[in-house]
């Protein structure tokens, strides 16, 4: 009898332990998770050394612009939020803007009509590139160490090469026949009559060269002299719009953070013209007014609540939502807790048609590809950034002679209202294009507090529209459902937009029982297809762990020390 309780006791335990996720990375000091194990580890050198977060992130940044050219970068930009140790919370925002000579309609055809390829390809889609004065401003502010420390990893893995991955020979050979189209890029991530293979060394002697520039120069390396000029002579060759003027006016911008707070916990985001922080916070506060029970994952019903929130959600971010700058983007009233109150109260048990759905307005009184890091030290800051090219190695075109790939983010423009861009997300006035503004992005670094103002988890995304919703379900999973950090990046995700209207969702996500539910509530069950690919770190102050994880769905890694 004893023997037949300790096999069901050892059963028991062994399928608890199968059945859950391998656990996160741990660490006592500090963590770096980013999509690139060496770009993490050039992090977690840093703060080693000494380094702070920040000085950690900046070295992360660059070294990922060489060993994740997919979306680290130089040629594009992105959003950091700041958690400092003596309580300070930031942004900086390094987001591309449009050149001056852009222009509303630019890409429209004769018939007025949307032409995505102006958009996503060739020299018109990039916005000119805001990655080097955002790290040089946060490392200047916020960091202790010079640009040479933290750059000079960065340096010796584009001079020297670094050793491919697996995954990362498979990328450069899938987009081979688009890197053939431009001699630039031709050269340097394609070979002749070969594949890239697993181990091999991937150098870039131009990339190094304009590295060292910056490190000389500082911003002045990037945004004027001989890579500007670089830039904007090839620009103006290929019929694109950025001029040196363009480059040399470049301007980051240290904004407030979004703050909003969730079953007690304290949320500090990215404001416009990040839509990011906005709409998680939106459908936090919305999602705050049900109470999901430990078993409710994955049901019917919890798909259903979180996707009817959603729906408001996305709509309002396509009326309300672009580069504050130029737009007064009603943001206080999307935050509040009345907005969420009122949105839960519009969910019933049945789905509402996204089209009898449109965006609210405010009281009148009131005012793909992507990639995430996270950094913790053990001082207690924390850092938390997304950067881009947009799509997958940006518009594929490599600067002549400066060695770096370019981003197609003027496709982040809503180029014809009511249109949608190659995320399928739609957009308004807010985000018409105009010279020098930034393009809506929804993009969602994010630092939760815990009750003690003190970091607890730090996450964030890839994915274009799917970004927000990624980074809520991994807190949603951590808040509500109790897990780890891998567990909360492992489970299988889904995902709605309002428009198109229908519910994606990851393999083994739904089964047919719950899609059939969803279906009998009026729901429309879109496509099977990987959604975000996240990089989240935890903080355990009762055990003095940090935990860190990288999604299974890329091949980052998680670092610590
Ligand atoms: N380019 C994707 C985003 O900024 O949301």
């Amino acid at each position: 009898m004893f023997f037949k309780y300790l096999v069901l006791f050892f059963l028991f335990i062994s399928f608890s332990i199968s059945a859950k996720s391998k656990a996160p990375v741990r660490a006592k000091k500090g963590m770096v998770v980013s999509a690139s194990e060496i770009a993490s580890n050039v992090g977690v050198d840093i703060l080693k050394k000494g380094g702070n977060a920040v000085d950690a992130a900046v070295a992360t940044a660059f070294a990922l612009a060489v060993t994740y050219p997919q979306a680290g970068n130089i040629g594009g930009g992105g959003f950091m939020v700041i958690h400092l140790k003596d309580g300070t919370n930031t942004t900086i925002d390094f987001r591309e803007k449009a050149p001056q000579s852009a222009f509303r309609d630019m890409f429209l055809d004769e018939d007025g009509n949307f032409d995505i390829r102006k958009s996503t390809e060739g020299w018109t889609s990039s916005g000119v590139p805001g990655s080097v004065a955002g790290m040089l401003f946060a490392l200047k502010k916020y960091g202790t160490m010079s640009r040479k420390e933290v750059m000079q990893p960065a340096l010796k893995l584009a001079s020297g090469g670094f050793p491919i991955t697996y995954r990362f020979a498979k990328a450069l050979n899938y987009y081979k026949a688009e890197f053939v189209k431009h001699e630039s890029t031709k050269k340097i991530f394609t070979k002749e009559n070969k594949l890239f293979y697993e181990g091999e060394l991937l150098i870039q002697k131009d990339l190094a060269k304009t590295l060292s520039l910056i490190i000389k120069n500082g911003s002045d390396g990037f945004y004027k002299g001989e890579v500007a000029n670089l830039i904007s002579k090839q620009s103006k060759e290929n019929g694109g719009l950025i001029s040196v003027e363009d480059l040399a006016n470049y301007s980051h911008a240290e904004r407030t953070p979004i703050f909003g707070t969730y079953r007690g916990n304290k949320i500090v985001s990215m404001g416009p013209p990040s839509s990011g922080g906005i709409a998680l916070m939106e459908a936090l506060n919305s999602l705050e007014n049900f109470k999901f029970e430990q078993n409710s994952w994955g049901s019917s019903e919890y798909i259903h609540t979180v996707s009817e929130v959603l729906k408001y959600v996305y709509a309002d971010r396509a009326e309300h939502l672009g580069d504050e700058d130029f737009y007064p983007v009603p943001k206080k009233w999307l935050i509040s807790k009345e907005r969420g109150k009122e949105i839960a109260t519009l969910v019933g048990k049945n789905a509402v048609p996204s089209n009898k759905i449109s965006h609210a307005n405010p009281p009148k009184k009131e005012s793909e590809e992507t990639t995430h890091y996270s950094v913790v030290d053990y001082k207690g800051n924390a850092v938390s950034v997304t950067t881009t090219l947009n799509s997958t190695f940006g518009n594929k075109i490599v600067v002549e002679g400066a060695g770096f790939l370019l981003n197609n983010e003027m496709d982040d423009f809503s180029a014809k209202p009511g249109t949608a861009n190659q995320f399928g997300l739609l957009g308004g006035e807010a985000n018409s294009i105009e010279p020098n503004k930034r393009m809506l992005s929804a993009m969602t670094p994010t630092i939760v507090l815990n009750s003690n103002n003190k970091p607890y988890i730090v996450v964030g995304a890839p994915g274009g529209s799917t970004i927000i919703t990624t980074v809520m379900q991994i807190i949603l999973n951590v808040i509500d459902f109790d897990m780890d950090i891998q567990e909360a990046i492992n489970r299988p995700r889904f995902h709605h937009q309002w428009k198109p209207e229908q519910i994606d969702y990851e393999h083994l996500g739904m089964t047919d029982d719950v899609k059939k539910n969803l279906i009998s509530k009026g729901h429309f069950i879109g496509r099977e297809r990987t959604l975000g690919r996240a990089e989240g770190i935890i903080i355990d102050y009762k055990n003095n762990i940090i935990w860190g994880a990288s999604d299974p769905r890329g091949y980052g890694k998680a670092v610590g020390y």
